[in-house]
């Protein structure tokens, strides 16, 4: 396929990088240093960002919840306008880091910021950013996506736009000490869905995007098998990992499916799952019933990934051993966290996807409201 690969932002990796941003933010910008609930606060992460600006003119914005909603958001708008600020700091997990790119881009648009999420507004101006990423999972320090809830109207939308790349990235392992494990965990699977998304479709000779993909499949393996053992360099290898699996490259060139993606958002905006643990929900059961579009490429990576032997079963198993993987990690693979009887909560998702537009998903646009119906029957317990 013919493709254009644009990664503009600066990774400043390793212990102690903080203090470089005071290299890359001009003198002269007023700077927003917007955080989620907290934790910059007690693991000394602000404290270093406090320092690095010492000299700009910067202002805060707080309480930007896991998930960000456009209805905190919007006030860090306001606050970006009334203060005349012109540069954003997200200090951060993805969460942060999305927030940051919806702020930078509604700051920059008339409308109802909203508008960016439901394809109404095409953005193509945003104010710069810079990162500071405290969770590796999601890849948002270094690419273009961002994705956005709406208390509201419980809606969970992604939206894409060069202008949002972050200017520079920085990529601190220390800062995963400070994380609980729950997160640590969430991190490893998300990475791990995320090259999943890219190349768990179909044979498409690019046996770069593969072989990258099958590297860092194996290397998040071997992070969660060894979960317990973090080290300094455990710590590091999983940062650049979750970075290298969505800054854009694997999937350059390729089909891409993200209907784990897309349907996991709706667990996540109905039923509060957090991000990566919904993927792991969805992911099996959505293997299982695509099972002979993918069978090329699940075999290939049972044996390359996991080191299994050919088989008349082989792509069953690479499914089996993926859930053993995120249960072996304390991560469910069924929907337990549902108020209503199975038969509402799967009714429930399909209303939303409906609702989104989210009726041709995956690879081959194959995925209509019916086949994940068929999904979800697999993934929600009764
Ligand atoms: O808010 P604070 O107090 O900072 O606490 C956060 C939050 O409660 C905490 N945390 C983060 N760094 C910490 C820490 N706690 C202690 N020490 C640290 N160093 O962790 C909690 C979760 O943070 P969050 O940012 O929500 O997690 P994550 O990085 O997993 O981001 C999830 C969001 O990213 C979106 C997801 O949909 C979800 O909204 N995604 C964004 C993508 C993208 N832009 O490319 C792709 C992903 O697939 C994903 O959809
Ligand atoms: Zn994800």
């Amino acid at each position: 396929m013919k493709f254009s690969f644009y990664n503009p932002t600066t990774i400043q990796f390793g212990q102690g990088q903080i203090a470089s941003i005071s290299t890359l933010i001009e003198k002269d910008k007023k700077v927003l240093v917007l955080y989620g609930g907290g934790s910059i606060k007690k693991n000394g992460v602000y404290d270093q960002v406090e320092q690095a600006l010492d000299g700009y003119t910067w202002e805060t914005f707080g309480g930007v919840e896991p998930n960000p909603t456009r209805e905190t958001l919007d006030k860090a708008v306001e606050q970006m306008r009334t203060s005349g600020l012109d540069f954003i700091l997200a200090v951060g997990g993805g969460s942060v880091i999305d927030g940051a790119k919806y702020v930078a881009a509604a700051a920059c648009y008339d409308g109802d910021g909203w508008d960016i999420l439901i394809g109404k507004h095409t953005v193509t101006k945003a104010l710069p950013i810079g990162a500071v990423l405290t969770l590796p999972a999601t890849g948002s320090e270094s690419n273009c996506a961002s994705v956005v809830s709406n208390k509201a109207t419980l809606q969970k939308l992604p939206f894409m736009a060069p202008s949002v790349f972050p200017k520079f990235a920085v990529l601190d392992p220390d800062v995963v000490k400070s994380l609980p494990e729950k997160q640590v965990v969430n991190g490893v699977v998300d990475a791990f869905v995320h090259v999943c998304e890219q190349y768990l479709t179909f044979p498409q000779n690019a046996p770069v995007q593969d072989g990258y993909a099958e590297t860092l499949l194996r290397t998040l393996v071997d992070l969660g098998n060894t979960i317990e053992q973090k080290d300094d360099v455990w710590r590091a290898n999983l940062m650049w990992t979750a970075n290298q699996a969505l800054n854009g490259l694997i999937g350059s060139g390729v089909a891409q499916d993200w209907a784990t993606h897309m349907i996991g958002h709706e667990l996540t905006a109905l039923y509060g799952v957090d991000h990566a643990r919904s993927l792991a929900i969805v992911q099996p059961a959505l293997l299982k019933v695509q099972l002979d579009a993918k069978k090329a490429k699940l075999e290939q990576m049972g044996q390359k990934v996991f080191g299994l032997a050919p088989s008349e079963t082989l792509a069953l198993d690479t499914i089996d051993a993926i859930a053993a993987f995120y249960n072996g990690l304390n991560v469910s693979t069924s929907l337990t966290e549902h108020n209503e009887s199975k038969e509402e909560a799967i009714e429930a998702v399909i209303s939303q996807l409906e609702k989104n537009k989210m009726v041709a998903l995956g690879e081959s646009q194959a995925i209509t409201p019916e086949v994940s119906r068929s999904i979800l029957d697999l993934a929600v317990a009764g």
